[in-house]
């Protein structure tokens, strides 16, 4: 896990915005695994920036979502179809766009063939997480099974909690999804997780320096062989190995 110490959290998101338009530079036909969540609303304001200045081109770009309430039609106002049309789509022009399709009724052939989808595009080049106060990517809650793969789960009180934010007063929140697996995250050739912030601090902790558990599905990304974690001063104070971690990137070798 290569950990990177920054500011504060729009350090964060100019800096994940930098990798991943140099991911598209790089290679015009990327896929992309996008999360949504508040942690990428500066994200994707700064793609759409760089769009609007000609320094990206996404026409080639194929991405997949992460994640998507069940029990929400996609033009529902706190969809995820919804957040990304709004922070994204509707502003940078892309070759497709999926996202799990949670209107479906069949959610086991749905889910297969979600994951039958990005095995048919070669598989996923960058994949773009947040992480939650329990520790979970994309919807994996604690004890999901680490070779998961995308499937409807059932969100935690906590989280259900969390999200409340965003739904209208009295409406009520979702507490099933369909999120990729843990499995499925782990087979992207390069992830980038970012967090920021005080409600992050102990998540962060467990994550990379705590044992590889359920209890923690982040976790998991201790054995991905490409693994970035952009995260703010504050995310990072109760990580024993920042200074090391600080030392790393003053010191930087490129291997
Ligand atoms: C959303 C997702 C979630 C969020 C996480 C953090 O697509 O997969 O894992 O990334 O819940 O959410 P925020 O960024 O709102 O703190």
């Amino acid at each position: 896990m290569d950990v990177v110490i920054l500011k504060d959290g729009p350090a964060v998101c100019k800096e994940a915005s930098r990798r991943i338009a140099d991911q598209v530079n790089r290679k015009a036909d990327s896929v992309l695994g996008l999360a949504t969540g508040n942690t990428m609303v500066g994200v994707y304001k700064d793609l759409v920036r760089r769009h609007r200045e000609a320094e990206l081109d996404c026409s080639e770009v194929t991405t997949f979502n992460l994640d998507e309430y069940v029990g929400l039609a996609p033009e529902h106002p706190c969809s995820y179809h919804t957040y990304m049309n709004e922070h994204l789509f509707s502003k940078v022009p892309f070759f497709r766009n999926l996202i799990p399709d949670s209107s479906e009724t069949n959610f086991v052939q749905m889910c297969a063939d979600y994951e039958a989808q990005i095995q048919g595009c070669g598989g996923i080049d960058l994949q773009l997480l947040g992480l939650g106060r329990d520790g979970h990517i994309g919807f994996n809650e604690p004890c999901s099974s680490l070779s998961s793969r995308t499937r409807l789960k059932t969100l935690t009180p906590m989280t259900v909690g969390t999200n409340k934010r965003h739904f209208p007063e009295g409406q009520p929140v979702p507490y099933h999804v369909i999120t990729m697996g843990i499995a499925t995250i782990m087979e992207a050739r390069e992830v980038l997780l970012l967090a920021f912030g005080e409600s992050k601090v102990d998540a962060i902790a467990a994550m990379v320096e705590g044992p590889v558990s359920a209890m923690c599905p982040a976790s998991a990304l201790q054995y991905h062989p490409h693994c970035t974690v952009l995260i703010d001063e504050v995310a990072a104070s109760k990580l024993k190995m920042a200074d090391y971690f600080r030392f790393i990137h003053q010191n930087w070798l490129e291997g």
